[in-house]
């Protein structure tokens, strides 16, 4: 088959991105971070949207710059379709239609958890990264998301758990919001959690049946009890910033490894990917090499510019879906969850 050349637009939430592969290489990843929204503990819907409308043009112009490709030269464009904020989304797929019609090349709706999870597959010019054999399980942890699936081959995915109330990643966030740390709370505790003592303080854990998770308990437990202690102490916080992040880095980990861990015995899958945001996260790198060298299990992670949102793992799903002549109409809607 002859290469392909794809420009993927990611626009789900609050980075503007774009990237051109050739086939599984990704040849620029531009991403455009939004700071707008670091003092507000999340992300502002209309403040991301107005953002992404400044940024694509720079960003797409650059994207391909950078990858040395005339944009007479692409085959298809991908873009995010959802899941994400519905005005956000608008920007990257009105952008993505408009350039293709332009081009007359075909356009490609990309799933974004699912991008999350070919992730794994992607390539650079002087780096091929190993992969996992299907079948693999994956534990996607995002911002909006937790879920375990597996994936039984290339877009062959089954989703077998969830989380029944906050993700992995606004525990994070919403965690960082309560110690007074700025938005996106995850990086800002995975660095202060390093010169902490990770047993320090103990949160509760939920019981939650099947391989679903549940993180509202334990956030309840932490603004409790950071509330109670600085009715004592109002330096508490300050006096004791890393043990608490390591500590609250310590019990998300633990969690998240306890259901896959028996989402393993069960299927006896041994090839596990770990995907999305918060498998940026260190502690959790670390406790999942442990893991896979106790329990006799291969763990992949995506290179590490590839595990927050970006467009190459859009690009990738768009590949494999170009392969599969798998293109979109230009009257489709995004769709926000
Ligand atoms: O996948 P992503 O970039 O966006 C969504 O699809 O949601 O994930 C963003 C999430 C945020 O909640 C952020 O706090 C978290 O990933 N995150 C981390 C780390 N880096 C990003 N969580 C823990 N440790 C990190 N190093
Ligand atoms: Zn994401």
């Amino acid at each position: 088959m002859k290469d392909i050349n794809i420009l993927a637009i990611e626009t789900s939430c609050d980075d503007t991105s774009a990237s051109v592969l050739r086939n599984n290489i990704v040849y620029s990843n531009i991403i455009a971070n939004q700071d707008v929204h670091r003092d507000y503990g999340g992300v502002v819907p209309e403040l991301a949207s107005r953002a992404h409308q400044q940024h694509i043009i720079p960003v797409v112009k650059k994207a391909l710059d950078i990858a040395k490709i005339n944009k007479k030269q692409l085959d298809a464009i991908a873009f995010t379709r959802g899941p994400g904020l519905l005005g956000s989304l608008l920007v990257g797929m009105s952008f993505a239609k408009s350039m293709a019609m332009s081009l007359k090349i075909p356009i490609i709706e990309v799933d974004h958890l699912i991008a999350h999870i070919f992730a794994l597959f992607l390539d650079e010019p002087n780096k091929i990264n190993v992969k996992p054999k299907f079948p693999f399980l994956v534990l996607i942890i995002s911002g909006g998301h937790t879920k375990i699936a597996i994936i039984k081959d290339y877009l062959d995915i089954e989703y077998i758990g969830d989380t029944i109330d906050d993700a992995a990643g606004e525990t994070f966030d919403k965690a960082a919001k309560i110690l007074g740390l700025h938005y996106p709370g995850g990086p800002v505790i995975d660095k202060y959690a390093k010169p902490g003592n990770k047993t320090q303080f103990s949160f509760s854990k939920p019981n939650v049946p099947n391989y679903d998770y549940s993180f509202s308990g334990l956030k309840t437990s932490i603004l409790y009890f950071v509330r109670d202690q600085l009715k004592l102490n109002p330096g508490f916080v300050k006096e004791n910033l890393n043990d608490l992040c390591a500590s609250i880095q310590k019990t998300i980990t633990d969690i998240l490894i306890h259901k896959l861990d028996k989402v393993v015995k069960d299927t006896k899958i041994n090839q596990i990917g770990i995907v999305g945001g918060v498998s940026a996260n260190s502690f959790l790198r670390k406790e999942m090499q442990k893991y896979s060298s106790e329990n006799n299990v291969d763990v992949y992670f995506p290179d590490m510019k590839f595990t927050t949102d970006n467009a190459a793992m859009i690009g990738m799903v768009g590949y494999l879906k170009y392969q599969k002549k798998m293109f979109s109409d230009y009257d489709i809607a995004p769709y926000s969850t």
